[in-house]
């Protein structure tokens, strides 16, 4: 469930017409729901409790200050994939002992940063990266509080751009070499074992790889334990999905997700930590863009937005779907048209989606793109010399611009002449 409703006809974000905010910041933006995003934290840390846990929201599905700060302020901590992220959590006010640091290409230089501004554990993927914290933070004359990641050769059934738990991805230390692995880094003066680090990709739509891949993690706590190790953290990664086709899917809820955490790992005495992005936050945003023309070919017609695929790539890389919905409420009965719905940018990959039935719609109408608060915003650009596009937050009544729009200028002058020309 989230909150944007039709509310007398208008599509709204909790109490605020949506209308209202395109007029005030222009089209197109993203808008964010604190009562979503709150909701659906509070739907994790119902379905862990009452197991020891930490809910790390990873910035990289919607990194914005504000939303960091609204889940930091609720408890949350953080999942983050470079020192940029680390650096935007600690700005939001989220502890160091509650941000967790996750990735495969970790620098020295992202490391020491983290060590010296606090860290709750550093998950290392991979020996060399083991080598180089252990040697940074011996240096500091510290300890880094790690968890390995392993890789249990799962399938994740999921778009295979995100799946990361098979033995061909480039993510974590296979499962079957974890013994020698956790020994390496138990003989190693700058780092300290605390756990075991496991993530199998990004919007799982079934329970089942899940499952399999934290019996892994459970049969493999007690073998590293046998053999001395002190395990008393599982991160668990994120990865649970949403649906983005109301009409026609309905992924496992954060609770049945719980239910299998406690079934499988829920005996082991340890501190539960999970790492959700699109769960928290995909459902939490909207990306709002106005129609520019509606132009008609010779085989379809073409709806053309004001935002493209720099500004939402889901479509265009994953070939993902997003609902696409008028702000204006379509009279009961309307019969829809069918439409290619298409940004300016120029090339034929700007598609948001094909033969999509919509109500008619004339230049000037709004429409809003559900689902799209997760790997929104974070993977824009400015193609085409296309600004970032403004993102809002609303709470309640009330809503706050919590990016804006820079100006041609500002983008023109961060390039320079060089010094020859
Ligand atoms: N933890 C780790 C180590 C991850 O790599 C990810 C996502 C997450 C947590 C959060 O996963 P989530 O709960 O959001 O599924 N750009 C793609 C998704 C990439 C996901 C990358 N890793 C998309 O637009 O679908």
């Amino acid at each position: 469930m989230d909150h944007f409703l039709y509310r007398d006809g208008r599509l709204h974000a909790e109490d605020v017409a949506i209308s209202d905010i395109a007029a005030s910041v222009g089209t197109p933006f993203y808008v964010y729901s604190t009562a979503t995003l709150a909701r659906h934290y509070r739907l994790f840390e119902d379905a862990l409790s009452p197991l020891p846990h930490l809910i790390c929201f990873a910035m990289k599905s919607l990194g914005n200050l504000s939303v960091a700060k609204t889940l930091g302020d609720m408890g949350a901590g953080a999942d983050v994939v470079s020192v940029g992220e680390y650096l935007k959590a600690r700005a939001a006010g989220i502890p160091g002992d509650r941000i967790v640091f996750s990735g495969i290409g970790k620098t020295g230089a992202e490391m020491r940063t983290a060590l010296e501004g606090g860290i709750r554990q550093f998950n290392v993927e991979s020996e060399p990266e083991l080598e180089v914290l252990s040697e940074i933070a011996a240096s500091m004359g510290l300890r880094a509080p790690i968890t390995i990641r392993i890789n249990p050769d799962v399938d994740a059934r999921t778009h295979e751009k995100i799946a990361t738990g098979k033995k061909e991805n480039k993510f974590g230390i296979p499962i079957g070499r974890a013994s020698e692995v956790y020994a390496r880094a138990a003989a190693l003066p700058g780092v300290e074992v605390v756990g075991i680090d496991v993530h199998i990709g990004s919007q799982l739509t079934e329970l089942e790889p899940f499952e399999q891949a934290f019996q892994k993690v459970a049969d493999l706590t007690r073998r590293l334990r046998e053999e001395g190790h002190g395990i008393r953290r599982l991160d668990l990664g994120g990865g649970l999905g949403i649906p983005y086709e109301r009409s026609n899917s309905a992924p496992p809820l954060p609770f049945d997700y719980g239910g299998v955490i406690k079934r499988t790992v829920g005996d082991l005495g340890c501190e539960i930590e999970v790492e959700p992005g699109r769960l928290i936050s995909g459902n939490a945003g909207l990306m709002v863009a106005g129609v520019i023309y509606v132009k008609s070919g010779e085989e379809r017609d073409f709806l053309i937005l004001d935002a493209a695929m720099n500004d939402l790539i889901r479509p265009a890389m994953y070939g993902a779907h997003h609902d696409i919905v008028p702000v204006v409420e379509p009279a009961p009965g309307t019969m829809p048209h069918v439409y290619d719905i298409v940004g300016p940018v120029c090339e034929t990959g700007d598609t948001f989606a094909k033969q999509r039935p919509m109500p008619p719609a004339r230049a000037g109408d709004l429409v809003a793109f559900r689902s799209a608060g997760a790997y929104g915003a974070v993977m824009s650009s400015e193609y085409n010399m296309r600004p970032l596009i403004p993102e809002v937050l609303v709470n309640g009544d009330q809503f706050a611009v919590i990016r804006a729009r820079p100006s041609y200028d500002e983008m023109i002058n961060r390039d320079s002449i060089a010094p020859w020309l």
